[in-house]
């Protein structure tokens, strides 16, 4: 399949975020990620349902919810209701983590986990078959305009191994540090979403970014 660009919200401009959403729509942009963080599990708070649900009424694109926060069961059907179409949970917050996907997905969402950098992917072997993606933070989540860490291409190579081998319908979400320098190789060993934020938001024609995210052109 061809890779999807969800361009995270994190780095817009609040103050124009209807503007934001507009140019989102009529962008190549394939889904809008949305960064819910809740000052315990990151050292950052973000933004919560209101802002969440004033998107959701003004895109035209799916909202990719990527949820920062410890103990996230307490918000699942919150966040379904809020019109999240893909759910993703960090595996360091989840002790329950096949009950948190499995309710994801019984709610139909799809189901993603994300993993920190410092955490191996061979941790999800058994929890593959239950899910529809993994996200590799390629940055320690918290905050957008972080540098790639480069060591991500290998567990990206390995995780798209696990994946190929078990046959599994896994989509493999990269996000923090990612542009148009480091697209081409990132899909190349194997990522299906980029998430991008500050190299879209705060270039000076974030449309033409993500164009260039789409196409690979640098
Ligand atoms: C970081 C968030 C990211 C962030 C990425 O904790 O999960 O989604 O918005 O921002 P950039 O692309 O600027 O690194
Ligand atoms: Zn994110």
């Amino acid at each position: 399949m061809d890779h999807l660009v969800s361009p995270s919200l994190l780095a817009a401009d609040f103050g124009n975020l209807q503007k934001e959403v507009l140019m989102l729509n009529k962008s190549q942009a394939d889904w809008i990620h949305l960064d819910i963080m809740d000052g315990l599990f990151v050292p950052n708070i973000s933004f919560g349902f209101p802002v969440m649900e004033f998107v959701k009424k003004a895109s035209e694109k799916p909202l990719d919810v990527h949820l920062m926060i410890v103990d996230p069961d307490r918000f699942i059907s919150r966040f379904h209701e809020a019109g999240a179409s893909v759910l993703t949970v960090q595996y360091e917050a989840c002790t329950h983590l096949h009950r948190t996907v499995t309710e994801i997905r019984r709610l139909g969402m799809k189901a993603g986990v994300a993993l920190n950098p410092h955490t191996p992917v061979s941790l999800l072997q058994n929890i593959l078959p239950f899910i529809d993606m993994v996200l590799i933070m390629t940055v320690n989540p918290g905050f957008g305009g972080q540098s790639f860490i480069m060591e991500s291409y290998g567990k990206i190579t390995e995780l798209r191994k696990m994946i190929d081998s078990g046959a599994f319908n896994v989509l493999i979400e990269v996000d923090g540090g990612i542009d148009t320098k480091n697209a081409a190789r990132l899909t190349a060993a194997g990522v299906n979403v980029l998430v991008a934020g500050n190299s879209v938001f705060r270039a000076p024609d974030p449309t033409d970014i993500i164009r260039k995210l789409k196409s690979l052109e640098i």
